[in-house]
């Protein structure tokens, strides 16, 4: 049958409505080949009529242009976490906190999706944009890859001028087995559980990758609509139905935390059989007005928990100890199990974490063992069941070699941990490299666990400084690699030479030191040669730097072989300064606020810190100078001199909503590449 082109949108709408059958309501009205041809006449026609082409086409899902890199969106209001619930207690406690402030308390009971949160915007019934969570402020830009979702709309059913909604990308079990069967046969690297799947699945730059892997998605709330009025949570769900998304239905209204224990209490053991992995509960407050009334911290909101399932347990036997050096040299036993399935994988290792630990838990090879997976997700070994003993079992013992190098293994002072101590061991070269290459640190694009397995074992890189050597044709040598990403990584690998100081502190991998103390310590030290001479006392004057730090960062500092990695890296004209933030570039330069009253999230003197990090000034009185005055509970009579002076007032949710706000831009500028 060819339709008219007049026709065309029509034939959308069929199509639409088709994939909404078969994908959201599981319960298709034509066959897949009747769909396949329906699709196929449509394509025909915007092939022939490119013209007539729309961004919200059933046929936009197939995915297009690869992307160099994703791009960053700004979520219009932070993407809150959840606090955790560990225990019927701590939901009691939940439950107390709200009736305490409410006289109604119900709530919506949803399964807590094992995903990858996602933002979607839509305008005027459009899909816009989506966005990861990221930081909670910023996220990237993956709407070409949802787009191949076919759980998520392109057009909604009924059109508002805006709305805004978050829900969770989850990749069935069954897609996660064939994926991973699939990836085993081609000898490459599986993913670990079905979240990693979904994550590494969405946050491809070749949307075609993703069109390939069934992702599904549910929709779980609004965060934001135009044009109607939604009062509680179960309105939103309903909404979210009638918009065409993929809403949960498992979800249950309860009357009371009894229901909600009810609810719980059925899916521990019905869980297993969804065709999705979930983690948890997530216990939310049903009416919005209670909830604009409880509030929230700068983390999480106080009207919804997520109470966890606890970890399941299984008995497995012990195989083998396998000896690991990691990137700070440290040598750590991983067990070798007899696989077992638990929590949804089949586990086949766990780390043991330290030697200390398996002595101490008398865990011996050959030994019966009992396995839990933390957090639901890795593998550990709780203890060993002594009482099944044979007798043949082999006590471990720590290595006196080091398996990748040979050298000899030393224990620091005060430490648990074995260690290689040669900084040119391979097995630490090249998990330094690719921590030192890592988005949080040098920020080396395309330089990931693989380029850097090549580069070493050819060796084309034998110390960290050899990155800055490398020449072009050496890169196009690399397996897999084409001219053109080679130009592209060795251009990323001169871009990284301009990062700001506390990147290149972060990248060298300093024990104990993450990327947020790198922060600090170069807002005070703004020259790498400073941290040559800084001495442990000075270093633990500075806020949020303690002994231990001090400590690490002073031996790290004083090793001559790290003196000669730092010169080198001078040498090829990486950045060793950092840019102090300008005082008037900071988001509350110039402003002066005043605080009275009781504040509920920080102490006054947190929140002063806060304003002052931030650029601001605080005063103790109210004066026409003062710009706000952040009222917090029982305010005193800086209050009223402020009505009288027409000051600016805030609640403590405005001034919390500020702090974000100015947090957010702070992080940002100080991403900013130093130029
Ligand atoms: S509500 C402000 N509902 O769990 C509250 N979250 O630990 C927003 N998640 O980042 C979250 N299923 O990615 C909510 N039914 C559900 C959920 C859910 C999974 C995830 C979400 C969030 C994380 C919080």
């Amino acid at each position: 049958m060819n339709r008219p082109v007049s026709d065309i949108e029509k034939l959308r709408e069929e199509l639409r409505i088709h994939e909404y059958q078969y994908y959201i309501l599981d319960d298709p009205l034509i066959s897949d080949a009747e769909y396949d041809q329906l699709m196929l006449e449509l394509r025909k026609l915007e092939e022939t009529h490119p013209e007539l082409m729309t961004p919200d086409s059933p046929t936009q899902r197939v995915g297009g242009q690869a992307l160099e890199r994703f791009g960053s969106i700004v979520h219009r209001a932070p993407l809150l976490s959840l606090d955790n619930a560990f225990s019927y207690k701590d939901l009691l406690d939940f439950d107390q906190r709200l009736k305490k402030e409410l006289d109604e308390v119900s709530y919506v009971a949803e399964l807590k999706i094992d995903g990858v949160s996602i933002a979607l915007v839509y305008e005027n019934g459009l899909l816009v944009n989506a966005a990861t969570r990221g930081d909670g402020f910023v996220g990237e830009d993956v709407t070409a890859n949802i787009k191949t979702i076919k759980t998520i709309p392109l057009k909604l059913k009924n059109s508002v001028p805006r709305l805004e909604v978050r829900g969770e990308i989850y990749m069935p079990k069954k897609e996660f087995l064939r994926i991973n069967t699939e990836k085993e046969e081609k000898g490459e690297k599986t993913f670990a559980n079905p979240r990693n799947a979904a994550a590494g699945s969405l946050r491809q730059l070749n949307p075609r990758i993703t069109a390939e892997r069934s992702l599904a998605s549910f929709i779980y709330d609004i965060l934001y609509i135009e044009g109607r009025e939604v009062l509680s949570q179960e309105e939103a769900l309903r909404t979210l139905r009638d918009f065409g998304f993929s809403v949960n239905p498992q979800a249950r209204i309860c009357q009371d935390i009894d229901e909600v224990f009810d609810f719980t209490g059925e899916l521990a053991v019905g869980r297993h059989d969804l065709a999705y992995e979930i983690d948890g509960v997530v216990v939310k407050l049903n009416p919005y007005a209670g909830r604009s009334l409880m509030g929230q911290t700068i983390r999480s909101p106080r009207w919804a928990i997520a109470y966890k399932f606890p970890a399941e347990e299984k008995e497995t036997r012990l195989l083998e100890v396998e000896v690991n050096v990691g990137r700070t040299g440290i040598i750590a036993p991983t067990a070798i199990l007899e696989p077992v399935f638990i929590a949804g994988t089949t586990v086949g290792r766990a780390s043991m974490h330290n030697f200390d630990l398996v002595a101490e838990k008398d865990i011996r090879i050959g030994d019966r063992v009992l396995i839990h997976r933390a957090g639901d997700i890795i593998p550990e070994i709780i203890k060993s069941l002594a009482e099944q003993r044979s007798g043949e079992e082999k006590i471990i013992t720590p290595p006196n070699e080091c398996p990748a190098c040979g050298s000899g293994v030393v224990r620091l002072d005060g430490e648990v941990a074995y260690r290689c101590e040669n900084i040119n061991c391979p097995a630490r070269l090249k998990e330094s490299l690719i921590f030192f290459a890592s988005r949080g640190a040098m920020d080396i694009e395309g330089m990931g666990p693989a380029i850097v397995e090549q580069l070493v074992n050819r060796e084309l890189v034998n110390k960290i400084a050899d990155l800055y050597n490398l020449e072009l044709e050496q890169v196009i040598s690399l397996d897999r690699m084409g001219s053109k990403s080679a130009q592209n990584l060795l251009q990323a690998i001169e871009d990284s030479k301009k990062r700001p100081l506390h990147r290149l502190i972060t990248a060298l991998g300093i024990r104990h030191i993450g990327a947020k103390s790198a922060r600090i310590l170069t807002q005070q030290i703004t020259d790498i040669d400073g941290f040559f001479e800084v001495s442990e006392e000075e270093l633990a004057k500075i806020p949020e730097i303690g002994p231990i730090m001090a400590d690490s960062i002073v031996k790290f500092f004083t090793e001559p072989l790290n003196q000669e990695t730092i010169a080198l890296l001078k040498q090829k004209g990486v950045n060793t300064r950092e840019e102090k933030l300008a005082e008037r570039e900071l988001p509350l330069a110039g402003k002066t606020f005043v605080l009275t009253g009781t504040l509920q999230v920080m102490t006054r003197s947190e929140a002063g810190e806060v304003i002052q990090e931030l650029g601001g000034k605080v005063s103790g009185s109210v004066s026409k100078k003062t710009d706000y005055v952040v009222a917090g509970e029982s305010p005193g009579s800086k209050y009223d001199k402020a009505v009288e002076l027409g000051v600016c007032i805030l609640d403590e949710t405005q001034f919390l909503n500020k702090l974000k706000n100015s947090s957010a831009a702070v992080t940002k500028l100080d991403n900013k590449e130093i130029k």
